[in-house]
C-alpha cells in the first residue's frame, strides 16, 4: 500500500498529537529486523524496538510460523470455565523463567491490564487471610502503570493525569520519584549510590500516615521505562522489599518493560536480585507480535485466595477477560521465548548494553541542551532541558529530526530513549547514536 492510498481521516491515534501528525502524517507499512518500511517506501532503523516491544526484532519466523500453526489448530476457546493447552504451555513456561517462588499466571491482553489485575489480586489476597482493611495502594511519582483507571491512580505522570483527575481511585499514595539531577545526572551502566536513605519518607511519613496496617500494595516499575529510563539508587529495591516484608504489604513489580531480556537477564526482578510478590508483564512476552499481558504471583498469594472455603461452583477470584489466555498470543508466546533462549538473547543484550551506553555517553555528552544521560541495560535515555516553548517541545523536535534522518527514537517528555532490538548490531548502534547526536544540535 503507497502513501497516496491510505484514508487518514477515521482513525484516533492513541498518546499522540493528532492535529501535529495529520501535518505529516508519519505511517509504516512493513517490518523486518531492525528496519521499517514507510508508506513512502524509505527504510528506518528502529532503536527503541517499536515501543519497547520487539526485543527479538522483527518478523521473526519462528513467531510468525507458531501463530499461523497455532490458528490452523485452535484459533480460539472461551476463556471462562475451560483452559487452552497452549495457555498452560505458556504459563509453565513462564514460571520456569521467573525467579522465586513467582509460580501463578493470571493472563490478560496488556499492561494496563496487567497493573489494574495485580491491584485486585492484592485486594483478593488481603481480604482472603481477613485483612479486607488493606486497601491503599502506593505508586511513584512519575510511574506508568498503563490506562485503566487502576493503573493511571497508582501511575505518576502527571501528564496523563490531569484531564481524568476526580475519576481517581481514592487512597493512592505515591513515593518521590528516584531522580538526583544535581550528583547523578548522568549514569552510566551501575546504579547510582545516593547518599540519601530514599525511602526514609515511606517509611517515616508515607506509611505513618495510612497506617501500614491498611495499606494493600506498593507497585513501582524498577527501571522508569515510560517517564525516561530513570534508575533506581543501589538499593532502593531490596530495601524496598524489607520495609513490604516488615508490614505485610505486597511488592508489585511492573517488568511491561524491563521484562524478558532488557535488562540482560531475564527480569529486573533477576538483575537486582529482588523478587516482587507480583510482576506484572506484556510487550516482549510475545515480542509485540500479539498483544498479551500478564501478572506472575507468587504461590502463596493463588494459595490464600484458593483457601478461603466456598462452594464448588463459585469463582474464587472474580476477574478475567475474554481473551486471557488467548491461544494465539500463547502460542506467540511461547515461541518468543523458545526463540529468546535458542539464540541467547537475554546474554545478547547485555552484551551490547555497554556499547549502547558508552557510544551515548561518548558522543552525545556536552551536546547543547543536555543535562543528563542514563545508560542500564540496553536502554538509554538523554535528557534535555526544556526550552521556553514548553515541556516535551524539544524532545518531540529531536524525534522528528531524528525519523526525517531515518531512526525511530522515542520522546518522552524532553527525554530521548534509544531501546534497540536485542539483535542490533554495533553500525546500527552508531547510526543511531549519530543520528540522535545531530538531531541534538540541529534543534538545538
Ligand atoms: C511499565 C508499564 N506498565 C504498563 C504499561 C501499559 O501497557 P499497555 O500499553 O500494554 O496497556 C506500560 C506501557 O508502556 C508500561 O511501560
Amino acid at each position: 500500500m503507497g502513501a497516496a492510498d491510505i484514508h487518514l481521516d477515521n482513525l484516533w491515534l492513541p498518546f499522540t498529537p493528532n492535529k501535529d501528525f495529520h501535518q505529516s502524517p508519519r505511517v509504516f507499512t512493513g517490518a523486518d529486523g531492525m528496519y521499517f518500511t514507510t508508506a513512502a517506501g524509505r527504510k528506518v532503523l528502529d532503536a527503541v524496538s517499536s515501543l519497547w516491544c520487539v526485543g527479538a526484532g522483527h518478523n521473526r519466523r519462528e513467531i510468525n510460523d507458531a501463530i499461523y500453526k497455532q490458528l490452523q489448530t485452535l484459533d480460539y476457546s472461551t476463556a471462562f470455565q475451560f483452559g487452552n493447552d497452549r495457555a498452560f504451555e505458556a504459563a509453565h513456561m513462564l514460571a520456569q523463567l521467573a525467579p522465586g517462588d513467582l509460580n501463578k499466571v493470571f493472563f490478560c491482553t496488556s499492561g494496563s491490564e496487567a497493573a489494574d489485575t495485580s491491584l485486585k489480586i492484592a485486594l483478593g489476597y488481603h481480604r482472603a487471610r481477613g485483612q479486607g482493611q488493606r486497601s491503599v495502594f502506593i505508586g511513584r511519582e512519575r510511574g506508568y502503570h498503563g490506562v485503566g483507571f487502576g493503573g493511571m491512580s497508582v501511575g505518576g505522570i502527571s501528564g496523563n493525569r490531569k484531564m481524568f483527575g476526580p475519576a481517581m481511585l481514592p487512597h493512592v499514595d505515591h513515593l518521590r520519584f528516584i531522580h538526583d539531577p544535581v550528583n547523578h545526572a548522568y549514569v552510566k551502566g551501575e546504579p547510582p549510590v545516593f547518599a540519601e536513605d530514599w525511602l526514609l519518607e515511606l517509611e517515616n511519613r508515607i506509611l505513618p500516615l495510612h497506617d501500614p496496617g491498611n495499606v494493600a500494595a506498593i507497585i513501582v516499575e524498577p527501571v522508569a521505562g515510560s517517564a525516561g529510563w530513570y534508575i533506581p539508587p543501589k538499593g532502593y529495591l531490596q530495601r524496598l522489599r524489607e520495609i513490604c516484608d516488615k508490614h505485610g504489604i505486597l511488592l508489585i513489580f511492573d517488568e511491561v518493560i524491563t521484562g524478558f531480556g532488557r535488562m540482560g537477564a531475564p527480569f529486573a526482578a533477576d538483575f537486582f536480585g529482588v523478587v516482587p510478590d507480583m510482576l506484572n508483564f506484556a510487550k516482549c512476552v510475545t515480542n509485540g507480535v500479539v498483544p498479551m499481558g500478564g501478572v506472575l504471583c507468587r504461590d502463596g498469594i493463588y494459595e490464600a485466595i484458593m483457601s478461603v472455603p466456598t462452594p464448588a461452583h463459585v469463582i474464587e477470584f472474580p476477574h478475567g477477560y475474554t481473551y486471557s489466555g488467548h491461544p494465539v498470543a500463547c502460542a506467540a508466546a511461547v515461541a518468543t521465548m523458545k526463540l529468546l533462549a535458542d539464540e541467547k538473547l537475554f546474554e545478547r543484550a547485555a552484551s551490547m548494553a555497554p556499547h549502547l551506553g558508552n557510544a551515548v555517553h561518548a558522543a552525545i555528552k556536552g551536546l547543547p541542551n543536555v543535562i543528563g544521560i542514563r545508560s542500564l541495560g540496553l536502554a538509554v535515555a538523554v535528557e534535555l532541558s526544556p526550552s521556553d516553548k514548553g515541556v516535551g517541545q524539544r524532545g518531540y523536535a529531536a524525534f522528528q529530526d531524528c525519523l526525517k534522518h531515518g531512526v525511530l527514537v522515542r520522546s518522552a517528555g524532553d527525554n530521548l530513549v534509544l531501546a534497540p532490538a536485542y539483535v542490533v548490531e554495533q553500525p546500527q548502534i552508531e547510526q543511531m547514536v549519530d543520528v540522535l547526536a545531530q538531531a541534538i544540535k540541529r534543534t538545538a
